[in-house]
């Protein structure tokens, strides 16, 4: 696929490209709007990436073909960096912009971006792009960025540019992930351990169900409960509390009625979530995945029932999952409202599970969902002097 990237750059700039750089998406195992609520999290990077190949230019202008919209699109970095227009381009916009408020000395450029992670899909397509972008001008423009710094620059365009004030994990395995391992991220203290991922040693796969329902209201909803777990640890903090990680069960069944029932119930999510990352990594050292599997589930009704951030979509997938002997664990991964969930199960059923979703999803007449087995994959890596 590179050599197609880099001819096709060529082809439509005249030039090979300086920098190629790639990034991945991701699959959550588990760990779920724990992120910015300073928890753990265990995500893995997966084979779906987004490419980004450049070369700098003598002015101000960006020039960037977007091939999976047959798009061309153009800025001044003098001129209209600040002005949000919607839409795919403000990715772009929003890397120059969090790179200039840091002082970064910039050049426009030529730029040609290629993915193939589902757009909407809840796989952090959007991450992936910022990821490789950052990594490209890191290269370009030699800012001397570090992989950390690179993943939380992408986090602040998303959160100041792009409006969604979503937590650092995405960006973090697009940058960090490693193939077959799960990286297992402290969000408080930033410190991570690879996980083996030995999935193939037992035959079995990680399926992604995604549920392609729309999520228009999805960045808001998700703003929404990350104000709602913050207004519950507010509450808590009268009684000496920092942060989550002090905070245990029984604690929030003694304070139920001061926190009151929504308070209450993210809080409860956020607090069992973490205590679930910290035994699926046990898990996972052992091997353990009829306990891994049942963690997923036990996740899933959390982020259902106390989150409230599933929908009959994904909820279908963690029903069939649960009648079928050879899916050890179903939930929704990222931050749902739609998007996609995962399911971990015997390779050689993959296909009869995958009819026997599809086939519910039409009876219960949702939109036919896109149902396909991911591969662990490596973080972001960048390549200079393209030829
Ligand atoms: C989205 C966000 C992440 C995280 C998840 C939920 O993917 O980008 O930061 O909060 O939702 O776990």
């Amino acid at each position: 696929m590179d050599d197609v990237l880099i001819r096709s750059f060529r082809e439509k700039f005249g030039t090979p490209p300086e920098v190629y750089s790639s990034a991945p998406g991701r699959i959550n195992l588990i760990g779920e709007h724990t992120d910015y609520n300073l928890g753990y999290v265990l995500p893995s990077a997966i084979h779906l990436h987004v490419a980004f190949l450049a070369s700098g230019r003598t002015d101000g202008i960006v020039r960037i073909w977007a091939d999976n919209f047959k798009q061309e699109k153009s800025f001044s970095l003098q001129q209209d960096v600040e002005a949000r227009r919607g839409g795919w381009i403000d990715y772009v916009k929003g890397i120059f912009w969090v790179l200039s408020k840091q002082g970064a000395s910039l050049r426009g450029i030529d730029a040609y971006v290629w993915g193939n992670i589902p757009l909407e899909s809840g796989l952090s397509s959007s991450a992936a792009l910022e990821v490789s972008i950052i990594s490209a001008l890191d290269v370009l423009f030699k800012l001397g960025l570090s992989p950390l710094e690179i993943a939380k620059l992408a986090q602040a365009a998303e959160n100041d540019y792009v409006g969604v004030k979503c937590g650092l994990m995405d960006q973090f395995v697009s940058v960090f992930g490693k193939k077959d391992k799960a990286v297992f991220l402290d969000c408080d203290t930033l410190a991570y351990e690879y996980i083996p991922l030995r999935l193939t040693r037992e035959d079995l796969g990680i399926l992604v169900y995604d549920t392609r329902v729309p999520r228009d209201l999805a960045s808001s909803a998700y703003n929404k409960r990350r104000s709602e777990a913050m207004g519950a640890l507010e509450r808590l903090r009268e009684y000496g509390i920092q942060t989550y990680k002090d905070v245990t069960l029984s604690l929030l069944d003694e304070k139920k009625n001061e926190l009151g029932e929504t308070y209450y119930k993210r809080a409860r999510h956020v607090v069992a979530e973490n205590e679930r990352v910290k035994k699926a990594v046990s898990a996972l050292r052992d091997d353990n995945f009829h306990e891994l599997g049942r963690l997923l589930f036990q996740s899933h009704k959390s982020l259902r029932d106390d989150y409230q951030v599933s929908c009959p979509e994904l909820d279908l997938l963690f029903e069939c999952g649960k009648k079928s002997q050879s899916c050890l664990g179903a939930r929704l991964t990222g931050a749902g409202f739609g998007g996609s969930g995962i399911a971990l199960i015997r390779k050689k059923d993959i296909p009869s599970f995958k009819m026997q979703v599809s086939d519910e999803a039409q009876r219960r007449g949702f939109v036919t969902p896109a149902c396909y087995e991911v591969e662990i994959g490596e973080g972001m890596r960048t390549q200079i002097r393209v030829k």
